[in-house]
Order: C-alpha cells, then structure tokens, then sequence
C-alpha cells in the first residue's frame, strides 16, 4: 500500500510495449465497464456501510467480469496482462477485515479461478506504507477512501498478510519499492524479465 503500484505498472507496461509485446493495462476493482461500475460501489463511502461479506460478493463479481470481458480475451490473443492489484489484495485487504481464508479461496475457485503467472510484490517500510496511504485522504482521492479510513491496525495486518504471501506463494517476488520511481521501474522490468513465466517466444508474441 502507498509503494507507488499504479505508476509502476504504467511504466512496466509502457517498457514491454516498446520492446514490442502486445500488453493490456488493467486494473482491480475495475477494468471493465461493468466492474468499474462496481468499484464505485465497493471503495466509496463510508468504512461501515456494507459488511465484509458483501464486500467480498462485490470484489468477486468484478473479478469475474473482469476475467470474461478484459483479461481473457487478452490472453487468448497472446498479449501480456498487467493488472493493478488482483486477487493479493482481496487475501491482504478483505482477510485484514475478517474475512476467513477458506471462503476468499472458495469464492475464487467458483467464480474466477484464474490466478496470475507473477505476482510483483513492491516491499516497502509498513510505517511509511500506512503514512503514504493516509496522506491520500488529504488529496483528491478522499472520495475513494473507504479503505483508507479503517486505520492504522487494519493497515498493519494488510501489510502482514501480503508479505505472508509473498513469502508462501511460489508465483509472488518481491521487490524493494525504495528509490526513485525509475529506479524501481528498472527492477521491476528485470524480474519480469528473467521471471520462469515470461513467454520465451517473446518475438512470436509481439505485435
Ligand atoms: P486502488 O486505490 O489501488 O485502486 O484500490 C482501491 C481500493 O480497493 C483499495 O483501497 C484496496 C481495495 N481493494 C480491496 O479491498 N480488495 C480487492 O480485492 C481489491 C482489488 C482492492
């Protein structure tokens, strides 16, 4: 949280475009036209306004639509997906709330099923985590601050269980987010790069 994922999955997809793969950007919750509608839905208001479990029916049915109608077809095509924020946060975030493990898994196995070949975990201070994400209630983003607003014990666990799975899932690498937000970009590109999954007939794949 606050380590600067959105810049840094336009700068990867911008680097794979220009060493010419075909690359979708997308987004969670969001991403298609229906499941944007859903994220205004789900992150605005207030912190109380629905309960974890419908919470979760709504990440998971955005999910869904997302998958159908933007992820699949990109991958059929062959094309490199990116997306900000996937099923990682919904262990970190709706699992922080209370959420059991076993039916974030249950929800997902039923309705969505895929899970991404790489998962790029950018590791920063949790304490600077927390201040960075605060500080976003003070700007523009307020009205999206659903999340934000749940405060700084919530945040903790949030920070906890991403580096749990960051340290328990083989398709998870981490990566300092510290530096310059070019810096980090290299980083970025390099273990995507070298990472197991990334398609080795690179050159049959671009566009
Ligand atoms: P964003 O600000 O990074 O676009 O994310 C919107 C909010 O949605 C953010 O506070 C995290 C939250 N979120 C979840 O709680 N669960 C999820 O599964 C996803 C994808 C996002």
């Amino acid at each position: 949280e606050g380590a600067g994922k959105s810049t840094q999955a336009r700068k990867l997809a911008a680097s794979l475009k220009d060493h010419g793969y075909d690359v979708v950007l997308t987004r969670e919750p969001g991403g298609s036209p229906l499941a944007e509608e859903l994220r205004a839905v789900v992150v605005q208001g207030e912190a109380d306004r629905m309960d974890a479990l419908t919470e979760l029916l709504i990440f998971t049915a955005a999910r869904r639509d997302h998958i159908r109608t933007t992820i699949r077809p990109a991958l059929d095509r062959g094309a490199i997906v990116i997306c900000d924020r996937y099923l990682g946060s919904t262990n970190a975030l709706q699992g922080a709330g209370g959420t059991p493990h076993e039916t974030i898994d249950l929800l997902h196995e039923t309705f969505c099923q895929l899970v991404p070949d790489l998962t790029v975990f950018l590791e920063m201070d949790p304490k600077a985590s927390l201040d960075r994400a605060m500080s976003r209630l003070t700007q523009a983003e307020v009205a999206e601050g659903r999340f934000e607003s749940k405060g700084s014990a919530f945040h903790m666990e949030v920070d906890r269980i991403f580096r749990h799975q960051c340290q328990t899932r083989n398709e998870w690498v981490s990566v300092a987010a510290a530096g310059t937000i070019d810096q980090v970009a290299d980083r970025v590109l390099s273990t995507v790069l070298a990472h197991d999954s990334f398609p080795k007939n690179a050159l049959a794949r671009a566009v």
